[in-house]
């Protein structure tokens, strides 16, 4: 009974947040669009027919680090309808691992039915530097709570999804011609997430190393699991902002993360709208 409750309770939410948000618009995006650290500012760049603060939305957890201010931008890059989120939710800010996942069941209930994920990622990879753009070709989970535990929320996927191809290949080739056309040294790996909120230590930086990882960080794998569940196509680019622990010699601080984000969004983001423009 008590498992019942717990899934009318989440699915209830997440409707909810849907119906705050056609009060204010009956945009229907196709792409969704997750701008991670130096992107925040993408959407100015867009043609806006929307926006929506997170705190305006019932129900909608709100982010409340530094640098992830939170709305929902709908509008059109190209021709192509799209929503961003201009700042993420992230699980060790305390939130339960549903609520972190709950804004990417909503685009996709939106309509969005591409889900482009973003991030800013620690290097694991010795071939990759400060400034790298990785696209994600796999990802490890193991390390952070399954979005889906809990019973199935039948009406967004089912029990056992199958996770052989999160990635979409032919988003992929679209990422990897669009970097090509713009002169974009694009590279590709797996991305491993951990928990956060402390960054990890060289032991584990050599863990996850040998586990097959090539970049870190504290988000998007959830994402990516509860957006296969529901049936998007998704795909992934990450900017690889300092070497993991013990691979760089210095501290690791979140200013030099920031920065170096900053520092790469010019190119990321020419490689975001390239991109989106040919999921047409
Ligand atoms: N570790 C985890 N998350 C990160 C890192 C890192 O080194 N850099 C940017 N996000």
């Amino acid at each position: 009974m008590e498992g019942v409750f717990f899934l009318s309770k989440t699915y209830d939410k997440i409707e909810d947040c849907l119906k705050s948000i056609r009060k204010v618009t009956d945009f229907v995006p196709k792409v969704a669009i997750v701008l991670g650290s130096g992107l925040g500012d993408y959407a100015d760049g867009i043609e806006v027919v929307a926006e929506i603060d997170y705190s305006e939305i019932k129900g909608f957890p709100v982010s409340t680090v530094p640098g992830h201010a939170g709305k929902f931008i709908f509008g059109y890059v190209d021709s192509v309808p799209v929503v961003c989120m201009k700042g993420r939710v992230h699980y060790y800010e305390g939130y339960d691992i549903s609520d972190v996942v709950l804004p990417t069941r909503l685009m996709h209930l939106l309509g969005a039915e591409i889900l482009f994920l973003t991030n800013a990622s620690g290097g694991i990879n010795k071939s990759f530097s400060a400034g790298t753009l990785m696209m994600i070709t796999d990802h490890i989970s193991t390390f952070v709570p399954n979005p889906l535990i809990g019973p199935n929320l039948d009406k967004l996927g089912t029990r056992f999804p199958d996770m052989s191809h999160v990635y979409d290949e032919e988003l992929q080739e679209k990422i990897r011609i669009a970097a090509k056309e713009n002169d974009i040294d694009l590279r590709e790996g797996v991305y491993i997430q951990f928990t956060g909120p402390s960054f990890e230590s060289p032991a584990e930086i050599r863990m996850a190393s040998v586990l097959g990882a090539d970049a870190v960080g504290m988000s998007t794998v959830v994402e990516a699991i509860a957006a296969n569940h529901c049936g998007m196509r998704i795909c992934g680019v990450s900017c690889v902002c300092n070497l993991a622990a013990g691979i760089s010699l210095t501290p690791l601080t979140h200013d030099e993360v920031q920065q170096a984000a900053n520092d790469a969004a010019p190119k990321f983001k020419k490689l975001l709208t390239a991109s989106v423009k040919k999921f047409v």
